[in-house]
């Protein structure tokens, strides 16, 4: 039986996951048979067991095989001091542990929503790009990564970024892969005018693309000009490869193209284990967990319905499914039906109407 460890976490996350689980049930009404097993993670974790990362947590996502989680963090743990505790330390943890590197953030328009971008219908309308993220190396985990005390009342923080041979090579092989199977073309974006690692970046993926790959386009873009590019012209990109940090921000831009932070999933996804043909996987809505709406009912839920089809996809290969859930929700949003982040001043419907749409639509596709 198909299992997934469902991962709430904090502020809006339980109400989005909620939402997920009647498509998770509608799906298993259908004989699909997920077995689903829940999990704390964040600062929901932290309250409950002194740790956002918790030992019970680890042995129920090795058990599964994929990880489905919501959002994690908060204002409520704002003051806890040690980096370790926080609750984002929890979702790094579980990126870190199951070497899970390869991020997808597919930003996708919707022909209704085209509207509701913060730029022009004719500059969104059709997108379809892929921001691949490194997700486990780079400045996110480097090391040292202090604040010391230098003296004078002065302190000094370091960060550190770096990169290996190997997790540039890795992350570029899987966008060439993931191009190949769309419109083949891979922009590739660092900061090598300022940062060695830009430097090695470019290198190594120009040598990866070189060892079988030169069917697929490649440019480079420096970060900073990518990040224009991509509200000036998105739809010039197909996918975009880039580092953690770099891919974390423009990864955001991206999902703005689309009209809200709620639309966007995420796969991260590690490599295939060569005995089983499996690879570890985590599925999570772009967004963070919205501390400002959370416990109103009100979030938008398609960033985590969408992130539970992603799952359908690439850890269960029910394709079918995955894409009638996406027309489902296309047609849910064709009718007019928006939750408040979409709904530009109009009339709108809370968490559960949301899903209510998703759910009627999908019926009548299935
Ligand atoms: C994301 C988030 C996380 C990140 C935070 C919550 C640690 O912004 O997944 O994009 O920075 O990676
Ligand atoms: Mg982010």
């Amino acid at each position: 039986m198909p299992s997934l460890l469902l991962l709430a976490g904090d502020g809006i996350g339980p109400e989005i996951m909620a939402a997920t689980k009647r498509v998770i049930e509608f799906f298993n009404a259908k004989g699909a048979g997920f077995d689903t097993v829940e999990g704390l993670v964040g600062g929901c974790a932290y309250d409950a067991e002194g740790t956002p990362f918790p030992k019970s947590t680890v042995e129920k996502a090795e058990a599964a095989d994929a990880m489905l989680l919501a959002c994690v963090g908060g204002p409520k743990w704002d003051d806890i001091k040690e980096y370790d505790m926080r609750p984002e330390a929890g979702l790094l943890g579980l990126r870190k542990h199951f070497e899970l590197f390869a991020n997808i953030r597919p930003a996708i328009s919707y022909p209704a929503l085209a509207d509701s971008s913060s730029l022009k219908r004719e500059v969104v309308e059709g997108l379809d790009i892929i921001i691949l993220r490194e997700l486990t190396g780079g400045v996110y985990f480097g090391e040292p990564k202090t604040i010391e005390d230098i003296g004078n009342g002065q302190k000094r923080a370091i960060d550190t970024q770096v990169y290996d041979t190997y997790e540039i090579e890795r992350i570029a092989r899987a966008a060439f892969d993931l191009a190949r199977a769309r419109r083949g073309k891979v922009t590739s974006m660092e900061k090598r005018n300022v940062m060695k690692s830009g430097i090695l970046w470019r290198e190594v993926v120009e040598a990866t693309h070189r060892q079988g790959y030169e069917d697929v386009t490649l440019d480079h873009m420096l970060a900073d000009a990518g990040a224009m590019q991509l509200v000036r012209d998105p739809k010039q990109f197909d996918v975009v490869v880039t580092d953690n940090l770099f891919g974390d921000m423009l990864s955001d831009i991206a999902a703005q193209l689309t009209g809200s932070l709620g639309m966007l999933p995420s796969a991260s996804l590690g490599a295939v284990d060569e005995k089983t043909g499996r690879r570890r996987a985590l599925y999570e809505p772009v967004h963070g967990s919205a501390p400002d709406i959370a416990g109103q009912g009100i979030a938008n839920p398609i960033a985590m319905i969408t992130s539970f089809g992603m799952a359908l996809k690439y850890s269960f290969g029910m394709i079918a499914e995955a894409d009638a859930l996406d027309a489902a929700i296309a047609d849910a949003l064709a009718d007019g039906i928006r939750t408040a982040d979409i709904a530009m001043g109009g009339p709108s419907v809370d968490t559960m109407g949301m899903t209510d749409a998703i759910l009627a639509k999908l019926e009548a596709r299935l």
